[in-house]
């Protein structure tokens, strides 16, 4: 059995929630703090044991690329004046990890995306981050379930379950729990209307995949919102090799829209001990008014 050594992350996408910021600048680049998303999710794979890392790309995300590289222009700028801190932060970026890149033609679907790396993965498993999901946990997600596939040895599903009202949002997963927070999964459905859900147990943006989901990818058909959809393929892959779901410990946040990315900017900004005592002030004080 193949460990988990390569993690694909999809970043190709158009980000439209976030327009106009993000006519020139890709959504994985907006900062939470002092951090893009971006980096964040590059973090989690690092911490979970990934080596290699493919980013797929798509127009305007030269700021990723950029962001991972050696800026010596800069990294001289701060030696000069002294900022040793700021050096060490910025060449923590540049030395994280192997950073492959890929573009993705055209945003047809995240299962395109996913599809277009097959190349870079070939016959091993791996896993996906998306980027709007950041998890903040003791153990990372991601080597919650790479754990979890020595164990399975087949696909396995992040989720957490959302309120009912929110189920429309996005991939719902049906299935027996046969083990502490284990599922296995007899039906998976991207973004089902309140009334047809099976659950309320939602794909949250983290996936470990055998190579088997490329073939499917390869024939899959656009499905919701006219896109090569991940869960539609994973639906189909589960007909023939088993597929779990896990709900996985931790803390989730959404920052693919612009409530959930405030939420997580307060809340990280009260988990900074640096920033909680001015940030907390002032919201007390403005809740106040
Ligand atoms: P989303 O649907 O959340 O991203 O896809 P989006 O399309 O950029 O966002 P909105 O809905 O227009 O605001 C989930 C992930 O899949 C990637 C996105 O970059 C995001 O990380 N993705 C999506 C691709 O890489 N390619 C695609 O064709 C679609």
């Amino acid at each position: 059995m193949n460990s988990v050594r390569k993690a694909i992350i999809p970043a190709a996408g158009l980000g439209t929630r976030f327009l106009p910021a993000t006519k020139a600048m890709p959504k994985e680049m907006l900062p939470i703090l002092n951090k893009p998303t971006i980096q964040y999710i590059v973090e989690e794979a690092i911490q979970s044991g990934i080596e290699d890392i493919i980013l797929v790309t798509g127009k305007n995300k030269r700021a990723i690329e950029d962001h991972f590289d050696i800026s010596f222009e800069l990294e001289s700028t701060l030696l000069d004046k002294g900022k040793f801190d700021l050096l060490k932060e910025v060449k923590k970026t540049s030395n994280m990890v192997d950073i492959h890149y890929i573009r993705q033609k055209e945003p047809l679907g995240l299962g395109h995306a996913i599809w277009s790396a097959r190349k870079f993965i070939g016959e091993e498993p791996f896993a996906v981050l998306l980027g709007d999901d950041i998890v903040q946990a003791p153990i990372p997600c991601l080597k919650q379930m790479i754990d979890l596939y020595s164990q399975y040895s087949s696909s396995i599903i992040g989720i957490q379950p959302v309120k009912d009202e929110d189920v429309s949002r996005y991939g719902i997963i049906d299935g027996n729990e046969i083990s502490n927070r284990v599922y296995a999964v007899t039906d998976l459905i991207e973004k089902p209307s309140r009334d047809i859900a099976p659950s309320n147990l939602a794909i949250m943006g983290r996936y470990i995949l055998t190579p088997s989901i490329f073939k499917v990818l390869a024939a899959q058909e656009p499905g919701a919102g006219g896109e090569i959809q991940l869960t539609d393929a994973i639906s189909k892959l589960n007909k023939f090799e088993r597929v779990y779901g896990y709900s996985f410990e931790g803390t989730r946040y959404d920052v693919g829209e612009i409530s959930g990315f405030i939420k997580t900017t307060i809340d990280m900004a009260l988990n900074n001990e640096g920033l909680r005592k001015e940030i907390l002030e002032y919201i007390t004080n403005i809740a106040k008014k």
